[in-house]
């Protein structure tokens, strides 16, 4: 029998991410949204691209949490998007009130699915949804560390010109501006970063990588990425519903981990069947191990906000 995922938001991320996901076979799609109209027609359209790109996938769209019945993984991203001139965090209260209804009504229909968090600010939206859902925590990620590493790693590819396929980077930390890019664990074709890249232009890099969304959005005006936030989405779901034991930078619900207690925070996680099947611990400087516990500070802070 084929995996089923619902993605809840068929905006501009759930929309591709259902696109993603289909164009790979991975499972059957159910887009829900509140607005009527909007996920049946984006999903017929979508069915309707299958035999063309010659792939067997249900595809359908609901405003009822009905059709989500009994899913595998269920990607949330629905919520307002960023708009130019504002933050991840100016989004907190709406988002926050959208979570907690629709991580109830998702968990109604599926007890035993894995939850992708997408909706910003990402690391109090994934502690939101996990102490509504009331699952362990393995079950509920958030993802963020995709997204900015991928940017980071373009980046890294375009200045070197050598092939994506090569560049391998790691960023922790909140999905904000106090993420933490640990060019020490980026790599092309093994070599360290450090090693080709002068400091200054690495630095800009970084910089650019911290930048990664706020540089689409003015682009856009009217909202935020979603090619990529999508593509990173589908990632994490693929490596759970084939068993991938994926080493992914997500942000997960530490426990002590990186001497962090009680909040998400995005760490090198590995994911498989059983959604989070690992944190990974990796040595890191006095000023990277400052920067992830700034960042996990910044998180506390808008935790403390909405009270989760
Ligand atoms: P969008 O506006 O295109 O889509 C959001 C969808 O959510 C809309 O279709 C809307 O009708 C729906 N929605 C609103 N309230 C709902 C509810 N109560 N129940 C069901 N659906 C509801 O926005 P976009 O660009 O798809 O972004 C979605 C979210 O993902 C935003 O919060 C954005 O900031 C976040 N995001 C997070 C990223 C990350 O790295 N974690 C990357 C990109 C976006
Ligand atoms: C991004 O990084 C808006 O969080 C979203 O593009």
């Amino acid at each position: 029998m084929r995996k089923k995922v619902s993605i809840v938001g068929a905006g501009n991320v759930g929309a591709t991410a259902a696109h993603w996901i289909a164009a790979k076979e991975l499972a059957d799609v159910v887009l829900i949204d509140v607005v009527e109209g909007v996920p049946q027609g984006k999903a017929l359209d979508l069915l309707e691209a299958l035999p063309i790109e010659k792939r067997d996938v249900r595809v359908s769209g609901s405003n009822d949490y009905a059709a989500s019945a009994n899913s595998d993984v269920v990607v949330i991203t629905a919520g307002i998007p960023r708009k130019p001139g504002m933050s991840r965090d100016d989004l907190l209260h709406t988002n926050f009130k959208i979570m907690s209804d629709v991580v109830q009504k998702v968990v109604e229909q599926s007890p035993e699915c894995i939850l992708i968090i997408v909706s910003n600010p990402l690391d109090a939206m994934a502690q939101a949804a996990f102490r509504q859902a009331g699952f362990n925590r393995e079950r509920v990620i958030g993802m963020a560390g995709v997204l900015d590493s991928a940017r980071f790693r373009s980046f890294i590819a375009e200045e070197l010109n050598v092939s994506v396929e090569n560049v391998t980077a790691f960023v922790l930390g909140g999905h904000g501006d106090t993420m933490v890019p640990l060019p020490r664990y980026s790599t092309v074709a093994g070599i360290p970063i450090t090693e080709l890249i002068e400091p200054d232009r690495l630095e800009a890099l970084v910089q650019r990588t911290r930048d990664g969304g706020a540089e689409i959005v003015k682009y856009l005006k009217t909202g935020s990425a979603y090619y990529a936030p999508s593509a990173a989405a589908v990632e994490m779901v693929e490596a759970i519903l084939k068993d991938k034991k994926k080493i992914l930078p997500c942000a997960a619900y530490l426990q002590g981990e990186y001497g962090i207690d009680g909040y998400y925070i995005g760490v090198p996680c590995k994911l498989g069947a059983g959604g989070l099947e690992k944190i990974i611990q990796i040595k890191l400087t006095p000023e990277e191990d400052a920067a992830l516990k700034g960042s996990a500070a910044a998180v506390k802070e808008l935790c403390a906000v909405i009270g989760v």
